[in-house]
């Protein structure tokens, strides 16, 4: 843990930490997090010494420390193209009004929220437009950018919307950062020659389709032979470390790699929002 960080942030629905991993290299220091999944729960806890609270919609805003930053990679099935499409008639969806919530009571200077581009699509963007009013009428200037995976430093095919927002009141005028490209290659990860370079999107579901499927994203040829993407890999793809810790049993340990965010993205996320200037310095 940073002892003097440059800021503080809430991780909400945490999952293994993708959020807090990628602040940790920017001077943040997580305050709070919360998951409902208990072997999430574990895994989280595990890696960061930090018990994630339970579901969002119960923690009172009184109970939350103050912080700088809300980062949530709120439950994204609602809005996935794979998912029913029942957009903010699902419960799920309606956790994006938990988010605003904290905003107003909390009033922190900054968010990072991240979800799957088709959020932006879904029902002809009248639930995207529907978040960003909600956010924005909360207070803050919003702005948002899907963001590539491979050209923030992990050799792995992903495209996620991020939403960013400033308090109105610090008159932030921010741009999203510049690539930074990847050296880390797919074959450096899956250690042999392979024949793409860059790996497919680590998901959820769809294990073992097979090479040839259309769906196929755990399968790769590595120096002429049939690999299947293990989650020592899989986390590396992610920007973890191949020893974070993964709790439960092989699916589980899949499932919640592939609800995590790609932690370079996020850390060169924090990087950006630390040079606006908005925290305050900390005490040496
Ligand atoms: C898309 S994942 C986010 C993963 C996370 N960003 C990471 O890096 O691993 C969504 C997470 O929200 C959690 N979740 C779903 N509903 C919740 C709720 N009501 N309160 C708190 N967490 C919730 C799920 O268990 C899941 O771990």
């Amino acid at each position: 843990m940073e002892k003097h960080p440059k800021f503080t942030f809430i991780d909400l629905f945490s999952g293994i930490g993708g959020f807090h991993h990628g602040l940790l290299q920017c001077g943040g220091r997580c305050v709070m997090a919360s998951d409902i999944d208990p072997v999430t729960v574990e895994s989280y806890t595990r890696n960061f010494g930090i018990v994630p609270r339970g579901d969002v919609c119960e923690i009172i805003s009184e109970d939350i420390p103050d912080f700088d930053v809300l980062c949530g990679g709120f439950p994204c099935q609602p809005f996935s193209n794979i998912g029913q499409k029942g957009g903010l008639e699902d419960s799920r969806g309606t956790l994006i009004f938990q988010v605003a919530r904290i905003l107003r009571d909390k009033r922190p200077k900054a968010f990072i929220l991240e979800n799957v581009k088709g959020l932006m699509t879904i029902n002809k963007g009248t639930i995207f437009s529907r978040m960003l009013e909600e956010l924005t009428s909360s207070g803050y200037t919003v702005y948002h950018m899907i963001l590539e995976a491979k050209d923030y430093g992990v050799p792995q095919i992903r495209k996620r919307l991020f939403i960013i927002g400033f308090r109105d009141d610090l008159d932030v005028d921010f741009s999203f950062p510049e690539p930074t490209g990847c050296a880390l290659k797919l074959s450096d990860i899956l250690k042999g020659k392979t024949e793409r370079e860059y790996g497919f999107t680590v998901r959820v579901g769809g294990r073992h389709s097979g090479i040839d499927n259309k769906f196929n994203w755990d399968c790769y040829t590595v120096d002429g032979s049939i690999h299947y993407i293990t989650p020592e890999e899989c986390l590396q793809l992610q920007g973890f470390p191949s020893s974070h810790y993964l709790a439960g049993n092989s699916a589980d340990k899949y499932r919640q790699i592939g609800n995590s965010v790609p932690t370079t993205i996020v850390r060169e996320l924090g990087k950006a929002l630390v040079s606006t200037g908005v925290f305050d310095p900390q005490p040496p």
